[in-house]
């Protein structure tokens, strides 16, 4: 079994698309931490059972920095002392072609190649990535064997070469905060990435409403199966658990278990994103009436929620703190609870003492990229405390969710949850809404809801 087979190597391979982007990136880095030796993994597979394992995600910092997604890949950044520049040298260690001489490529579930695929040689990978690859099986020894030099590396993805390069926690934990705030303003390439997540997050909605008749015949499941479809066929998997949250559910923040039944009348809180076949993801969320029409006090608790949504959008524009959105919504929404009476006293009072925030519950947004919640390590003057750039890229989703249990509300506020949820980039100028393909106001959503059941 060892002879007889034919040579495949792959010629003439073009870099990735997003090589000279991840090169900027490394340069970036670099910079940051002169005459230091930088340690990003990718990550293991991580065991479910036995010989099975859970699906591989790799780190987002190693994919950021190299566009590479393989398991057990690393990128080490080496310094260069004597040289006039400084700077670094970037090599990743890669896993190599199993060989059938010594029988990997049939041996070994987790990485033979008989069962996992073929996998690029480290020369093929050099094309495709534009950097200098090596065999990561030996990568241990050969950083036990370079000259010394202080060294770092992004934790909580291969514990084995943790353990092997035994570096100081504080000062790894600043490396992770840098690499995060490094992804804070996405480039153009990333940002064609995230239009294509969107893109694709906006006809998943449409499948589910598409499918909503089948939902109420069975259940949520339905829904986040339908989703999830879309998101395998166009990228490489869905960013985050769908959130197929109907009726009550949808006063649950990350309704998840998505075993509920989908009944007429009440509405469907749906959060979902597709995550591209370069691992960015939307982030998106509609309320719809699945009967296709909102009642009287539906109508009016969506109403209010997009009011303060646009609110919150309207402020996003470069210079403006990143605070203002959320600030903007939540005042609103105070405004609009005192109004109900269903909090009592001033609304500037209400903001102020957070007494919304019964109602409120979340966040009104976040950074979003390769990971939802994205650039989450990031220091809060630079992020929650800092100020929008062109090329940042975050969410606006406030929310009105009234618990089934809470008795200050009358009973038929009670079970009754909403959040609009889209993807906004942060222009030269102001901003875009990259995911408004979805329908927003309510009377939108009821005529695109008809247009597309016949209803
Ligand atoms: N879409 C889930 C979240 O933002 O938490
Ligand atoms: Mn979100």
């Amino acid at each position: 079994m060892a002879t007889g087979w034919a040579d495949t190597e792959l010629q003439d391979l073009r870099p990735v698309e997003q090589a000279p982007y991840a090169a900027r990136r490394r340069a970036a880095l670099s910079a940051r931490f002169p005459g230091e030796r930088l340690i990003v993994p990718a990550g293991n597979l991580k065991v479910r059972a036995n010989d099975t394992h859970y699906p591989f995600r790799p780190s987002t910092e190693y994919v950021h920095l190299t566009g590479d997604q393989t398991v057990d890949a690393l990128l080490v950044l080496e310094p260069r002392p004597d040289h006039p520049d400084g700077g670094h040298d970037a090599v990743a260690y890669l896993l190599p072609r199993s060989d059938r001489e010594s029988g990997e490529f049939w041996q070994g579930a987790a990485k033979g190649e008989l069962w996992v695929g073929r996998r690029h040689s480290l020369a093929e990978a050099e094309q495709l990535l534009g950097l200098p690859c090596r065999d990561v099986r030996e990568a241990a020894e050969e950083l036990r064997a370079a000259p010394a030099a202080p060294t770092r590396i992004v934790r909580g993805y291969d514990a084995g070469l943790e353990a092997a390069v035994a570096t100081d926690e504080d000062r790894d934990a600043e490396l992770k905060t840098v690499l995060s705030e490094l992804r804070l303003v996405k480039d153009d390439w990333e940002i064609g990435e995230m239009r294509k997540a969107v893109d694709s997050t906006v006809r998943g909605f449409t499948d589910v409403v598409r499918e909503l008749a089948t939902a109420i015949a069975t259940s949520e499941r339905w829904i986040e199966g339908t989703f999830f479809r879309r998101a395998r066929l166009e990228g490489n998997d869905i960013g985050y658990g769908s959130i197929c949250a109907a009726g009550e559910h949808a006063t649950i923040m990350h309704w998840q278990r998505n075993d509920g039944e989908v009944r007429p009348g009440e509405l469907l809180l749906l959060d979902a994103g597709v995550e591209t076949n370069s691992l960015y993801t939307a982030d998106v969320t509609r309320t719809l009436p699945i009967s296709g029409t909102f009642t009287p006090l539906q109508r009016k608790i969506y109403d209010a929620v997009y009011e303060a949504q646009e609110a919150g959008i309207r402020t996003v524009k470069p210079g403006a703190a990143y605070r203002d959105f959320h600030v903007a919504a939540q005042r609103y929404l105070a405004v609009k609870l005192v109004e109900w009476g269903l909090l009592e006293g001033d609304p500037d009072d209400v903001y102020e003492l957070a007494l919304q925030r019964r109602f409120t519950m979340a966040g009104t947004g976040h950074m979003l990229g390769l990971d939802v919640h994205d650039c989450a390590r990031s220091r809060t003057d630079l992020y929650v405390d800092g100020t929008l750039e062109p090329g940042m890229i975050l969410t606006v989703e406030p929310g009105l969710y009234f618990q089934p249990d809470d008795l200050t509300v009358p009973a038929e506020y009670r079970g009754i949850g909403v959040r609009i949820e889209d993807d906004i980039l942060v222009t030269a100028d102001g901003h875009e809404n990259l995911s408004a393909g979805l329908p927003r106001t309510s009377d939108e959503v009821e005529a695109w809801m008809r247009g597309l059941t016949g209803a």
